[in-house]
């Protein structure tokens, strides 16, 4: 029969009780996380967020506490009351923090019972996830999963008390409100009380922080939830959280210096890792030039370089093509990736063509000179050009794309990024963080016929660039800057249009109405007339900030109650149908969804 406390009082906890404890009696509580019975005498492993400890039942001892002792199951939840003594020489647990001493009981008391568990509370286990999810509150039992919150719990704190030190306030803003662009969908809220009409959820709260700058609070920064409703992925959830902050009277520079003094501090305090500070700084142009991509893993040392301007008068048809359809030639030169075999080079292709590869031509660098299916066809001066420019040495790989220049980019980063992982010895523990600032402010999306912000529509141009909006918008670059950490976009950030017309130029070049932007955004470009100071901040993902700190793959991993791929959250199940009462209530009425 589980009982309550009724003034019982816990004196430690399991995972601190040292050897300086023996002799003192003890009160402990926790989870039973196993049971062995050896001739008589019961052990058992009791577990709290602190750690185990083992606790003794002897009939010799405590009669009753060790015939209850028998009824005990994995999980069931005790308190007991005892004595910490030295364990006997042959049972020392060397692995375990407790592993010198235990607890003979002298008193149990079951605080409740367990039915038995879907999945064992083990650091190791081959569960799926599905069946994690749906028993989330027992997987955060596991020592991995909390020990990963609690880093999260710490980013939270130092996060909070390093920007408060540094003079910013933490001010809050609504949930209920206007949509933000950032690129995805909205997640909308009916009004009940304003039939017909709708709140979006913030996708960040980028407008709000912008009006608090004009309101003259000059530093602020939230740790806050926004709602994206896009395609998931192992870095995105459609609820995440930013750690959001804005600065008046800034440049790029002095926002990525206080970017820079946060991510030090948490690294140095979470890991006692010191980033090399300043940290790296790429043009966008640069990165995609030596990477093809804006989020290039800089552990890896391996560069692109480009052949289109030699490239158009070789025998091999598919450069030559590549070039004369306006596209682009570059290689990535695998070092020492040479001993990979052709079949191994061949089916690498596959990993490839989702990025729309069409064909990988390979150079194999052995003692016998350049070895390759394509040799051939390429010239002394081209060959001489492809050693010159991508520094090839015996032993190493070249692969080459030859195709559109965006193609080109993605399929040679991502065989960068899959070959590297593969091949070198990357460490979990190495961080290399990178700016890429100056992206370009608009890209032209054919499908919609119109420009679309890159960043969102607030960010400014680089001021020589302003011209260039009348001109040639494609080619204006952005005070734009994002923070990259192995691999990932970790936040982003721009100096923000303060001047109205520049801002109203945007917009009508974004193609969106007179009419259209006074509904959505008057607000912001009347606030504009009233003296808005110069300003610009940043978002750090904070979910990928601890998933690369804990070493993981997912930000699934570090937040406490995830969804699935498919926006599902599979502990509630949520989403969920509603009634027809709460329809009518809202105004609302169901269209079946098209087949
Ligand atoms: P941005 O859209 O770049 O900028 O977002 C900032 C950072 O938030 C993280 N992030 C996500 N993390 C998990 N799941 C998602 N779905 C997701 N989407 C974004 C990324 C990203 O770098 N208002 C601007 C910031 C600014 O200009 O100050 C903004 O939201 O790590
Ligand atoms: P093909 O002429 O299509 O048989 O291709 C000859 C070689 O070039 C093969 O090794 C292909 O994998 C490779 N190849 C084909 N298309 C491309 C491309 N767009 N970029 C790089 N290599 C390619």
């Amino acid at each position: 029969m589980a009982e309550f406390l009724e003034g019982l009082k816990r004196t430690h906890f399991c995972g601190e009780i040292e050897k300086k404890d023996v002799g003192k009696k003890v009160t402990i509580m926790g989870w039973v996380q196993s049971r062995r019975d050896h001739g008589g005498v019961i052990f058992i492993d009791l577990r709290d967020y602190t750690g185990i400890v083992q606790i003794v039942f002897n009939p010799d001892i405590s009669l009753k506490a060790h015939r209850t002792a028998h009824s005990l199951k994995d999980e069931y939840v005790i308190a007991v009351t005892g004595n910490v003594q030295y364990r006997p020489e042959d049972s020392i647990n060397e692995k375990l923090p407790t592993g010198e001493i235990e607890v003979m009981v002298a008193s149990l008391i079951i605080l409740n019972e367990s039915l038995p568990l879907p999945f064992p509370i083990e650091d190791e286990i081959d569960t799926g996830e599905a069946t994690r999810l749906k028993y989330r509150y027992l997987d955060l039992r596991r020592r991995p999963m909390q020990t990963q919150l609690i880093v999260r719990h710490h980013l939270l704190q130092i996060t909070r008390s390093y920007l408060v030190n540094h003079g910013f306030f933490e001010i809050e803003t609504p949930f209920l409100t206007r949509s933000t662009p950032e690129g995805a969908r909205d997640y909308l809220v009916p009004s009940r009380v304003n039939p017909g009409k709708f709140y979006a959820l913030p996708q960040s709260p980028q407008l709000f922080k912008q009006l608090l700058m004009i309101a003259g609070f000059e530093r602020y920064f939230q740790i806050v939830k926004c709602f994206r409703d896009e395609d998931l992925r192992a870095d995105r959830q459609p609820e995440f959280t930013q750690i959001d902050m804005e600065l008046s009277f800034v440049e790029a520079k002095d926002v990525r210096n206080a970017t820079e003094g946060l991510l030090s501090e948490i690294f140095e305090k979470i890991l006692g890792i010191s980033l090399p500070r300043p940290f790296p700084v790429l043009t966008y142009a640069e990165a995609m030039r030596r990477f093809g991509s804006d989020k290039p893993d800089l552990r890896i040392p391996w560069e692109l370089s480009d052949f289109t301007d030699v490239a158009s008068d070789v025998d091999f048809k598919v450069f030559r093509s590549a070039v004369e359809r306006g596209g682009r030639v570059k290689a990535l030169n695998a070092k020492f990736c040479g001993s990979l075999s052709r079949k191994e080079i061949e089916d690498l292709l596959a990993e490839i063509e989702p990025y729309g590869a069409k064909g990988l031509a390979w150079i194999k660098i052995t003692d016998k000179g350049p070895q390759s299916p394509i040799v051939k066809f390429l010239d002394e001066g081209f060959l001489e050009e492809v050693f010159k420019r991508t520094g090839a040495s015996q032993g190493d790989l070249l692969f080459f794309q030859a195709d559109d220049g965006d193609v080109v980019n993605a399929a040679l980063s991502h065989l960068r990024t899959h070959l590297g992982q593969q091949m070198l010895p990357l460490s979990k523990k190495d961080f290399r963080p990178l700016w890429v600032i100056n992206f370009p402010l608009l890209e032209y999306d054919a499908e919609a016929k119109r420009y679309v912000a890159i960043h969102h529509p607030f960010t400014a141009p680089l001021p020589e660039d302003i011209p260039l909006l009348s001109k040639d918008p494609s080619r204006v670059r952005a005070q734009s800057y994002d923070i990259v950490l192995n691999g990932y976009e970790i936040g982003g950030g721009s100096i923000r249009n303060h001047f109205r017309a520049i801002q109203s130029q945007i917009f009508s070049l974004l193609n969106i109405s007179k009419e259209e932007t006074n509904k959505k955004f008057g607000f912001l470009l009347e606030a504009l007339n009233y003296g808005a100071p110069p300003h610009g901040g940043i978002a750090l993902g904070l979910d990928r900030i601890a998933m690369l700190l804990t070493g993981g793959n997912s930000i699934r991993e570090v937040i406490a109650f995830p969804k699935t791929q498919r926006a599902v959250c599979l502990l509630t199940e949520a989403p969920s149908e509603v009634s027809p009462a709460q329809l009518q209530e809202l105004y609302l009425k169901l269209v079946p969804p098209r087949k």
